[in-house]
């Protein structure tokens, strides 16, 4: 795992975590700046998931208000882990229908971006998707694989997530709508997404996207799209793993994008 400068919260004796005047302010700034952003650009599913979650704009929510929508709807849950788990622990979670949600929130000078997935990107980008029985089958059964994949399968696995939950889109009569929490969560890749002409729109194709590349630490060149999110059931049916051991066989697709520069050390 590597290191990170963020710590996630503990809840008090009261059960409650207790966000700074700070950290609750950051949150308002990014809830209110990406809500305008994801007018026509977010699907339907995603707004009808938010719309039931109900979040606070003045301050971080707490994981049991989110747990008593999701819980009903789908029977998955939030659960609170440290601010970077191992792969073993995210796919257990997964596996069990748990999403994991790091209890800490950016810094103003990473308000744009972060590695570190944070509480902003777990509960804005990907909660409210997970209101969506299509959505919440593929992510379990997306977990209930990785839990008993070798550390190579996991790796084509991570770009199965990467191409749908992360940076997933929809192909609907009314245009092109996100579903990937890695764009909800994103004001810069929510526009990029839709007002460049620079990324590539492909159709989804599961051995495609197995041999697709990606870099997380720039704005995709490539997205994936599905003609509807109960595209999510039929994909959770498919023979992942051997479609895995064919993107083996056949290899990666070369990567549309720059090498990363390595840093000097
Ligand atoms: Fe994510």
């Amino acid at each position: 795992m590597k290191a990170t400068q963020y710590v996630a919260h503990k809840p008090g004796p009261d059960g409650l975590i207790h966000y700074s005047t700070e950290e609750n302010a950051i949150w308002q700034t990014l809830v209110e700046r990406q809500r305008d952003h994801l007018q026509g650009r977010a699907c339907r599913e995603y707004i009808d998931g938010m719309a039931r979650l109900n979040l606070p704009n003045t301050h971080i929510p707490q994981l049991e208000e989110i747990n008593q929508v999701l819980v009903p709807a789908t029977g998955w849950q939030v659960s609170r882990v440290p601010a970077l788990i191992s792969f073993d622990h995210f796919f257990e979670l997964l596996a069990s229908q748990r999403f994991p949600v790091a209890t800490f929130i950016r810094t103003r000078e990473e308000l744009d971006y972060l590695q570190e997935p944070d509480i902003f990107h777990e509960i804005f980008g990907h909660c409210p998707l997970l209101t969506n029985p299509a959505f919440a089958r593929f992510t379990h059964t997306y977990g209930q694989l990785g839990l008993n994949a070798s550390p190579q399968d996991r790796v084509f696995l991570a770009r199965l997530y990467w191409f749908t939950v992360e940076f997933g889109l929809l192909n609907t009569p009314d245009g092109r709508r996100i579903y990937g929490g890695g764009i909800l969560s994103s004001p810069g890749e929510t526009l990029y997404a839709f007002e460049s002409s620079k990324p590539e729109f492909r159709r989804f194709e599961l051995l495609d996207v197995l041999r697709t590349p990606y870099r997380i630490d720039i704005m995709q060149p490539i997205y994936y799209v599905l003609d509807s999110i109960d595209e999510l059931f039929q994909i959770a049916e498919m023979d992942i793993m051997g479609k895995i051991q064919e993107a083996k066989t056949l290899g990666l697709f070369a990567p549309t994008f720059p090498p990363k520069e390595k840093q000097a050390s």
